[in-house]
């Protein structure tokens, strides 16, 4: 069999920090495993020409959302031998779910590796943006002393109302950790709590519109699905409570663009952060990079070091696993036996 994995670049730090497992030096820690079966593996960083050379004859493509290679249908038709496509993270959007179906090509991520990193950095986001700390910063830095100017638009978080769009793993956490701030907190997800659920996490479930009407923050953790992809458009945006900050890790396409730029320029939402950009890597003139009052990171909440090890163990046990001809664990799986089967999909592809 023929593995090729797509992953960053990890550059010096390979070397010096072996946890660094997501980076194509490093390859997932796998190297060893796959070839003592007598399998082969590729680790590469290039999602174009390099991995097209070897659609042939791949069987296996993993690849990582943080460095993510589009695998869509006509790269699916030059793969005759593919079988399996694994996310080394979580959220497989980067594949085309349908095509893997049609081709009874089985996708699984690693569900849960990485959801306490994402929701500890959208905390830390929303409190950068509520609190004014990025012109505090570089207030620091450019040896100036504002305090006027970063007081002007720096508030508690004490009080306010935050919704959270999408309640699952990720969205539970931040609820979780937000509830000690004493907020007011709503969520909208399709699938509804339990009220013993919604009581433990301090959340109130709302629609999405009013949420967003309502709410002096928005974070954002669903898929993209085909239902999903632009929900945040311009006019949706424009129905935000004026003022208001949104967080979005969840990925880059579910939040039109321009729209986006159009509402941080008018000053209808007072800031945006998060980590997830379409496409990935963000090209350097992304209107994204520099639009006002933003806290934007690359994308990398999820792979912190603790991370990387989860989903590379989550990896080699999906490999193990195909190598030996057993099934993947269940809730890994995306794809499987011609479906979606992930419920966080399925209702999207039905
Ligand atoms: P999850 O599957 O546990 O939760 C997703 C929730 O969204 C579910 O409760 C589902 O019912 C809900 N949902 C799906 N579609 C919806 C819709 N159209 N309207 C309302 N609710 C909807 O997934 P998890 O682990 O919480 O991750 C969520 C997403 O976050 C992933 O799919 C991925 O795109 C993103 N993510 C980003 C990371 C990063 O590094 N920035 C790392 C991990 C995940």
């Amino acid at each position: 069999m023929k593995v090729v994995a797509v992953l960053y670049p990890g550059g010096p730090n390979a070397q010096s920090t072996p946890e660094l497992l997501g980076c194509a030096e490093n390859a997932l820690g796998l190297r060893e495993m796959v070839e003592s079966r007598g399998h082969s593996l590729v680790a590469i960083t290039d999602s174009g020409a390099e991995l097209d050379s070897h659609l042939s004859d791949a069987d296996v493509i993993i690849a990582t959302p943080f460095w993510p290679a589009y695998v869509r249908k006509d790269r699916i038709d030059r793969a005759p031998n593919l079988k399996l496509l694994l996310t080394a993270g979580v959220g497989s959007d980067h594949y085309d779910l349908a095509a893997a179906a049609q081709r009874n090509i089985t996708v699984a991520e690693i569900t849960g590796s990485n959801v306490v990193s994402v929701a500890e950095h959208v905390v830390m986001q929303i409190l950068t943006l509520v609190r004014n700390y990025i012109p505090a910063y570089f207030s620091v830095i450019e040896g100036r002393w504002d305090i006027g100017h970063i007081a002007s638009r720096s508030h508690d978080l004490e009080d306010k109302t935050v919704g959270i769009v999408g309640m699952g793993r990720i969205g539970q956490r931040v609820a979780a950790r937000l509830k000690p701030f004493d907020v007011d907190m709503y969520y909208f997800d399709y699938r509804r709590l339990s009220t013993s659920e919604e009581q433990v996490l301090g959340a109130r479930y709302m629609a999405l519109e009013p949420l967003v009407a309502r709410c002096d923050v928005v974070s954002i953790n669903i898929p993209l699905t085909p239902t999903t992809d632009g929900l945040f458009d311009r006019r949706l945006l424009g129905t935000m409570k004026r003022g208001s900050y949104l967080v979005n890790t969840a990925r880059g396409r579910i939040v039109d663009t321009d729209a986006l730029v159009e509402v941080m320029e008018s000053g209808h939402l007072a800031g945006y952060a998060g980590d997830v950009w379409y496409p990935q890597p963000a090209p350097a003139d992304h209107p994204w990079r520099n639009m006002p009052n933003h806290a934007m990171t690359p994308h990398t909440s999820g792979t912190s070091l603790e991370a990387q090890q989860r989903y590379a163990n989550g990896i080699r046990e999906c490999l193990t696993a195909f190598f030996d001809g057993n099934p993947i664990d269940r809730d890994y799986l995306i794809v499987d036996g011609g479906r979606v089967v992930s419920p966080s999909y399925s209702y999207a592809y039905e």
